[in-house]
């Protein structure tokens, strides 16, 4: 049986055919759902999504950010039972400790002030399908004792809810931190990581994937030529810098860098090893200025929404640069977003 897919996510969709049972022992693709690589190492990513795609065990990707985990989650989704049913990705250092539980669990009207009415949380909205849980060691210690409890059992109650409800969700855990030092630092449960470990699958960085960077600079510049109806191409030297970076924000970084460069060229892309090579901090002449007197508060904010459109709306690197938590950046943009809402 064959399966026709297309990914949204991508530039353009990729068209791609599969044999969706029996898995292949060794397939020799150069892409594989929405995931594109001949690498020896994505070969084995390849083999080990289709061999856990159709079951319904629980998942655990792991990868460096940008490595196209959440495309390994929609993958094994395509892939499975659950295709055709929902999709959910939840970014767990997104929503704020004390609202998970709520937003996971759901939780039954009158549970808590302002609970005017039943919610469904995304157990229940991803009923039948895929929840992907995404930035699992962001969620808090005690959040992963229910979600563990909820793995073991199935079941689960809304907040405030007296009656236990099915699970009937595969679930997808990833994180870009190693699990061993995640356990070690408490950011994530051991009896939790051993729950994940069922079924691991290692990403690897975009640096040791063998000629994957040409395939997939190849491939977003063909996306890029399309959409404008252009024929530009990469020169050489852009493809020898390509070679040599090593891409610490892996594919992302290299998509986000093919585009930007593609929109600076006329007929010649060129990506420059400076360009490549420059460490993620603001550049040169993007600056903030403070008259004397303004509040401690005030400078923090601008300074993270500044950052935050230096690294075009990427979190994880905007935390980095200002040297805070992903889950500080997430409370304060939460804490903006709350005020402003209030202020309407
Ligand atoms: N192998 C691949 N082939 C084609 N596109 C890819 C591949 N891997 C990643 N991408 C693209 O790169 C971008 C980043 O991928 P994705 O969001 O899945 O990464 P991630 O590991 O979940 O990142 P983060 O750690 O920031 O959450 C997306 O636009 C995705 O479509
Ligand atoms: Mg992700």
């Amino acid at each position: 049986m064959t399966r026709q897919l297309t990914y949204n996510d991508n530039i353009v969709p990729l068209p791609f055919v599969f044999a969706a049972t029996p898995p292949r022992a060794a397939p020799e693709h150069d892409r594989f759902g929405g995931l594109l690589g001949t690498s020896t190492a994505m070969q084995d990513v390849y083999r080990l999504i289709a061999r856990v795609a159709p079951t319904d065990a629980t998942v655990f990707v792991v990868g460096e950010s940008g490595s196209g985990k959440e495309l390994v989650a929609r993958t094994v989704h395509e892939l499975s039972e659950r295709a055709g049913r929902a999709f959910v990705a939840v970014n767990c250092g997104a929503i704020p400790a004390n609202l998970i539980e709520a937003e996971l669990f759901g939780y039954e009207k009158g549970a808590f002030t302002g609970a005017s009415r039943q919610h469904q949380g995304y157990f229940e909205r991803a009923a039948g399908g895929t929840l992907f849980l995404d930035e699992i060691t962001e969620m808090a210690p005690e959040m992963q004792v229910r979600l563990l409890r909820v793995l073991e059992t199935g079941r689960f109650l809304r907040v405030g809810g007296t009656e236990e409800l099915a699970a009937d969700v595969r679930v997808i855990a990833a994180t870009n931190r190693h699990p061993a030092p995640a356990v070690a630092d408490g950011h994530l449960r051991e009896d939790l990581m051993y729950r994940l470990a069922v079924f691991p699958i290692e990403l690897p960085p975009l640096r040791s994937r063998d000629g994957d960077v040409e395939l997939l600079a190849g491939h977003f510049l063909a996306g890029l030529n399309h959409a404008a109806g252009t024929c530009k191409r990469f020169s050489r030297a852009a493809m020898a810098a390509m070679r040599i970076h090593r891409w610490p924000g892996n594919v992302r970084e290299l998509k986000n860098a093919v585009q930007r460069a593609f929109i600076l060229a006329d007929d010649t892309v060129e990506l420059g090893f400076a360009e490549l090579a420059a460490p993620p901090g603001p550049a040169a002449g993007e600056r903030l200025e403070f008259p004397v007197g303004t509040a401690l508060a005030d400078m923090e904010r601008q300074a993270i929404f500044a950052t935050l459109d230096h690294c075009r709306g990427n979190k994880r690197r905007c935390a980095e640069i200002l040297g805070i938590s992903l889950k500080t950046l997430y409370n304060r943009l939460a804490a903006y977003q709350a005020v402003a809402a209030a202020a309407v």
